[in-house]
């Protein structure tokens, strides 16, 4: 892997380290890289209402767009444990909004150490929902 992946995974277990979990004691981390370069992280943040909590991925991209980046290259995901974690279908679907082509990392807690999968979003989101779909916007909309 690129020594830029390799920096992209690293810097998603650090912003892990920034997760604010208590309920469910997992940590997670996710860096997004931009079309401009810059790197934008976010973590899970939790709530006592369960419903309410956020993941990574969709907390770095919420943070991206904020700061007006759209566009982005790859994303880096760090979970707690060996395994690297997959994520979530929501936040599959948020990512698939600002590119299909998006490179997705998975990492363990190893980090470049550990595995890291490697995906596409498309890949992960196959038959996905897209406003450009066939038909969209055909109808009483
Ligand atoms: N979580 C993420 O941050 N990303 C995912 O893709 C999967 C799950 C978080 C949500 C929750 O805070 C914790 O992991 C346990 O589900």
């Amino acid at each position: 892997m690129s020594d830029y992946f390799n920096d992209l995974v690293r810097a998603a277990c650090e912003a892990r380290l920034r997760s604010y979990s208590p309920y469910s004691r997992f940590r997670v981390g996710a860096a997004l890289l931009g079309r401009s370069g810059k790197v934008y992280t976010g973590t899970n943040v939790e709530n006592a209402s369960f419903g309410l909590s956020i993941c990574a991925e969709r907390a770095a991209v919420f943070r991206a767009v904020a700061e007006g980046e759209r566009e982005f290259e790859a994303i880096a995901v760090c979970a707690d444990g060996l395994v690297p974690t997959p994520p979530c279908g929501a936040c599959r679907q948020v990512l698939l909004e600002f590119g299909p082509d998006m490179v997705l990392l998975m990492a363990g807690d190893k980090g470049p150490d550990g595995t890291v999968k490697r995906y596409t979003v498309s890949e992960l989101v196959p038959e996905a929902f897209s406003t450009f779909a066939p038909g969209a916007g055909e109808g009483t909309r």
